[in-house]
């Protein structure tokens, strides 16, 4: 089997890649990654010189290089994750958004039409359903729950998947997408709220809050999204979307002082800056399909994912020192410095 995964130098893709590399060992992956200030190669370090890892410096915007590359390398299965994936850079920049994860998956998805393939695979977000009242806790999105997206982000991505479903419809692609929650784990980049406060943390740096913190996020740990992908790309029924999450919800201050406990730093760092614009109150997934239809369940509690979360931002300091770069700062300085 030959898995092109796009976007495996972020967070999740590199996740899914070592994930796959240990489930399926003798699974050739090709990773096609643009390395956008989000990709990191040097997090694929221990897949390089793996004979069945391949890696591709490739735009998945850039229609020629893709099809040459399907083309030269004829991938059964397609996983994309590749994606401009920042709320707040999106609000900042919303081009770019629709380039990569509108016109990218459009680019992907000729290619599969063209080449053949057995599955194309879009990952997509709890965000696409937008938000729910925070006073209306038995609500849950379900597959079945309108797209109503907030973010430019969100709509970059809902977008996207009414494409998928397109596709499908009109031209038969064997597609299926995932809508997971809010994802935390190793090698998430450090602008996302989970690293971002724990490396200001260790650096007795403020940690900005939105508002008053209260909005309620659903985190599972990304191995467990890695395994629910896995499962979908051998059991899942072509055409269908499958919402993936643990019934997990946290609001941001307590997720915040969890942190600053772990690390024993003082909540006297917590710094309250301007709520975000268009602020999403409350993501609650419903994971019952994917349950019932596939089997699949989440492995890792959050008390345990989260305290192993902290232990590897510490030991992997260099990692993502490494990566607070010129870009990051200015970028840092123009989302935070005026706030
Ligand atoms: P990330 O920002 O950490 O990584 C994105 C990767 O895509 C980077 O390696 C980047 O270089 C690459 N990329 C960006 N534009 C590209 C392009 N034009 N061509 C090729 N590669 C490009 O993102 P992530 O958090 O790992 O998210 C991965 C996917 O999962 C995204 O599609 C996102 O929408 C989805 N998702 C994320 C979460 C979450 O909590 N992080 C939750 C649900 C779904
Ligand atoms: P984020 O990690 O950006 O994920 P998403 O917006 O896709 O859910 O943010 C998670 C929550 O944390 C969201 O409600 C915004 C909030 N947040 C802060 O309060 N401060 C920050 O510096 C960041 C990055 C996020």
């Amino acid at each position: 089997m030959k898995v092109l995964v796009t976007g495996g130098a972020g967070f999740i893709g590199s996740n899914f890649i070592f994930y796959m590399r240990k489930k399926h060992p003798d699974w050739d992956l090709l990773c096609v990654d643009k390395l956008t200030y989000a990709g990191n190669l040097e997090t694929l370090a221990p897949v390089m010189d793996d004979p069945h890892f391949r890696f591709s410096k490739t735009d998945i915007v850039d229609r020629k290089a893709i099809f040459s590359l399907f083309e030269e390398t004829k991938p059964d299965v397609v996983v994309n994750f590749a994606a401009e994936s920042h709320v707040d850079r999106s609000i900042e920049n919303p081009a770019v958004f629709l380039e990569t994860n509108i016109m990218g998956t459009q680019v992907l998805m000729d290619a599969c039409r063209q080449f053949g393939i057995q599955r194309y695979h879009q990952v997509s977000t709890d965000e696409v359903y937008g938000d729910l009242p925070l006073d209306r806790p038995d609500l849950f999105f379900t597959e079945k729950t309108p797209l109503h997206t907030s973010s430019p982000y969100s709509a970059s991505k809902a977008s996207a998947d009414l494409l998928c479903n397109a596709y499908h419809r009109t031209y038969g692609l064997p597609v299926t997408i995932s809508r997971c929650s809010n994802n935390y784990g190793p090698y998430q980049f450090p602008e996302k709220l989970i690293p971002l406060m724990i490396a200001n943390a260790t650096a007795d740096k403020a940690l900005p809050v939105y508002g008053e913190g209260l909005n309620v996020r659903d985190w599972l740990y990304v191995e467990d999204h890695c395994a629910a992908i896995d499962l979908i790309l051998e059991k899942g029924k072509e055409g269908q979307v499958y919402n993936i999450g643990g019934h997990n919800e946290m609001r941001n201050i307590d997720i915040v002082k969890l942190i600053l406990q772990a690390l024993d730093k003082p909540e006297s760092l917590i710094t309250h800056v301007a709520d975000r614009k268009g602020h999403d109150q409350r993501y609650a997934i419903d994971p019952s399909f994917i349950h019932q239809e596939l089997g699949w369940l989440p492995e890792t509690k959050f008390a345990d994912g989260i305290q192993s979360t902290i232990r590897w931002y510490l030991e992997h300091e260099d990692w993502w020192k490494n990566i607070i770069s010129g870009d990051y700062q200015n970028y840092y300085e123009r989302m935070y410095g005026n706030r």
